[in-house]
């Protein structure tokens, strides 16, 4: 079928039961959805997590304030490590890490875990982390970086990860905001064969954030990096022990704070998205089990996210570890040093489970199938995909080229805030259709509301939540009025998500993408406000509007329109300068692909400016109306100047 027909059928017309065969022996069945929401929660919370005392109380809601389990006390790395090399399970492959370069690999067991869990804990308390203690983690994808966080969370000191793509003054703000007194991070990672310099871009950093005391240095590419004496520690200099019994898992209350996730929201500072420590553990154990059908002593699972983001958070480490599974972590890009990487790798470890994003799977569409026919990768029995709605035509690419049209793909739908996956097909359950995240999980209660706050039984509108969920967000860290006005002020009683979306007769959920200011390139989440916020920094900028178009590859690529200060013209030099300033100030993955420079920007008579307008114009849409327009020529200037935009594509 040709892709065009694809993206025209009617998507809803494609239907892809699952199998017999996968049903008999899935995790999920039918009758999970029968159980009533206290009872399904309250069991998953004793059965998947180990409780250094059981909670006495399921969940409390006082709108908008959610908090499960209480009266419990754990500790998340002892779920994740401790306790199954304590039922012998310390032999099992935790993680199979592959480097960039080719031949560095290892294959790190959960006895070694914990081992080098309990080091790395033991090398933190020795700079002065100890319970509560604020730390910032800002590496690549290296083992290191999984038992940071295990470290953190064994020690009870609350983290952030900071995606290692994030510039100097991101990585300070965020420490700033959460009050970070320590930050792990290590010499250089590799990327497409070059190393980047994360300790640099730490320095430069940490100059910024007055509470910093100390940072651990891990050593991976080896190449000399700057040192502030009595600050900054090699990790491997450090002489720490790494017994489990000279560093016992800490009992945190099931509310603790766990960690603090930076996302854009529609101003220029991003929100910190705070996770406690229970709900958020019951959460993610129990959606990767029962969506990713994982049998943790025969499956090997690859989530093929970056820790630094929620999925890797809770669908690389968290979920999978509190499971016991065996996973991959691979530190590269999937070009690296050619298409075939992916494949090589599934081939390799006989991955069985892949999790990924639409903007990755049509990557590998435009490289071609040839590289994946390289490779046996008939080890896969699941494929998942997360971070945007996925067109149809790669949903039938996956399916094929991936999925040899035997696996199941679940469309899973979440948010940094969510925590959890929340609408999701079930694997031998659900039947599946291209593009469609189809039924909330299991004891998640989704609606959608039109304007008024009226429910569509059928139809599009806001996609909301009706009930709490364990792995919610506990709020906005430090600003807890942000977070009632952002999530509960719309639709009073709901949190509303930011979501359009449409419920088909079926039932089932179909996402539409954000009603807000937020854009989401290749999967990651950005506001137009942040990256207008950026590029008037600079000297030369008098003004600047940014809005997403759609784009084939990356779902929505960044427009900004830009009007620099007194007569100067526009360049290719300061194309390229806006450019790069905005990768120095957010980080390269926020450059604009094309930069219109414009006289003026649209505004209304009140002066706001006209985003969706210039949206229409980045699409080249037939612009609507004008009529609140302060001087509609401009649109009409803007148009024609959008048509020959300076770009470097
Ligand atoms: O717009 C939705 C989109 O990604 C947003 C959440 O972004 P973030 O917090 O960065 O988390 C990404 C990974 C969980 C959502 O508001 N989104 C995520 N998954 C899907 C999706 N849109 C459609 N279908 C999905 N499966």
């Amino acid at each position: 079928m040709a892709d065009e027909t694809i993206e025209t059928l009617s998507a809803e017309t494609l239907h892809f039961p699952p199998s017999a065969a996968f049903t008999a022996q899935a995790n999920a069945r039918a009758d999970v959805y029968d159980a009533p929401f206290e009872e399904f929660w309250e069991s998953n919370g004793r059965e998947r997590v180990t409780w250094f005392e059981p909670f006495t109380e399921l969940y409390r809601w006082e709108l908008p304030h959610a908090e499960w389990y209480l009266g419990g006390k754990l500790n998340v790395a002892y779920n994740c490590v401790d306790r199954h090399v304590e039922a012998g399970l310390g032999s099992r492959v935790a993680f199979h890490w592959e480097g960039e370069p080719e031949d560095e690999t290892r294959a790190i067991t959960y006895a070694d875990l914990q081992r080098d869990v309990v080091r790395m804990a033991n090398a933190l308390r020795k700079i002065g982390v100890g319970k509560g203690t604020a730390v910032a983690i800002y590496m690549g994808m290296v083992p290191e970086l999984a038992m940071a966080i295990l470290a953190c969370s064994r020690l009870g000191a609350p983290f952030t990860v900071v995606f290692g793509g994030f510039a100097a003054d991101s990585l300070s703000d965020r420490m700033n905001d959460m009050g970070c007194e320590v930050l792990v991070t290590q010499d250089e990672a590799w990327r497409r064969g070059k190393p980047v310099p994360l300790k640099v871009v730490a320095d430069e950093a940490m100059q910024a954030v007055p509470g910093v005391r100390a940072a651990l240095v891990v050593r991976r590419t080896g190449n000399a990096v700057p040192m502030t004496d009595g600050r900054d520690h090699w990790y491997h200099d450090l002489d720490v022990s790494d017994d489990p019994a000279s560093c016992p898992c800490e009992p945190m209350d099931s509310e603790d704070l766990l960690f603090v996730m930076y996302t854009s929201g529609t101003t220029a500072k991003p929100k910190g998205i705070a996770h406690t420590t229970a709900g958020y553990l019951v959460g993610v154990a129990t959606t990767h089990s029962l969506i990713f059908d994982l049998k943790a002593e025969s499956d090997v699972y690859w989530c093929a996210a970056d820790i630094g983001w929620i999925t890797g958070h809770s669908y690389i480490v968290f979920g999978p570890l509190c499971n016991g599974a065996t996973s991959v972590i691979y530190e590269g890009t999937p070009d690296y040093p050619n298409y075939e990487r992916w494949w090589e790798i599934v081939e390799r470890y006989g991955v069985s489970i892949l999790y990924t994003a639409p903007t990755a799977i049509r990557a590998h569409i435009k490289w071609g199938p040839e590289h994946v026919g390289k490779h046996d990768i008939s080890s896969l029995r699941l494929l998942g995909s997360v971070g945007e709605p996925i067109n149809p035509a790669a949903w039938m690419w996956y399916h094929k080229h991936i999925g040899g049209e035997r696996c199941p793909i679940v469309d899973t739908w979440w948010q940094t805030e969510t925590g959890m996956i929340l609408l999701t097909s079930l694997p031998g359950v659900t039947t599946a259709k291209p593009g469609c995240a189809t039924r909330p999980f299991p004891g998640v209660f989704a609606a959608v509301l039109n304007e008024e706050g009226e429910r569509v039984e059928h139809g599009s509108g806001y996609l909301v939540l009706e009930r709490p969920w364990p792995a919610m967000t506990r709020g906005i860290f430090g600003d807890d009025a942000r977070f009632q006005e952002t999530y509960w002020k719309k639709f009073p009683g709901y949190y509303f998500a930011g979501d359009g979306a449409r419920i088909d007769e079926d039932g089932d959920f179909w996402l539409l993408g954000r009603v807000d200011d937020v854009m989401n390139v290749s999967g990651h989440r950005l506001s137009t406000i942040e990256i207008e916020s950026a590029l008037v920094d600079h000297p030369r900028v008098a003004e600047a509007a940014v809005c997403g178009r759609s784009d084939a590859l990356t779902g929505e690529a960044i427009v900004a329109y830009v009007t620099l200060k007194g007569n100067e013209g526009p360049s290719v030099e300061m194309l390229e300068e806006l450019r790069n300033h905005v990768a120095v100030r957010i980080g390269a993955f926020a450059k604009p692909a094309n930069i219109v420079f414009t006289p003026e920007l649209p505004k209304t008579r009140s002066g706001k400016i006209m985003r969706r307008l210039l949206r229409d114009v980045a699409e080249n849409r037939a612009i609507g109306d004008t009529t609140t327009l302060a001087d509609s020529g401009v649109v009409l200037e803007l148009a024609s100047r959008a048509a020959e935009s300076l770009t470097d594509e």
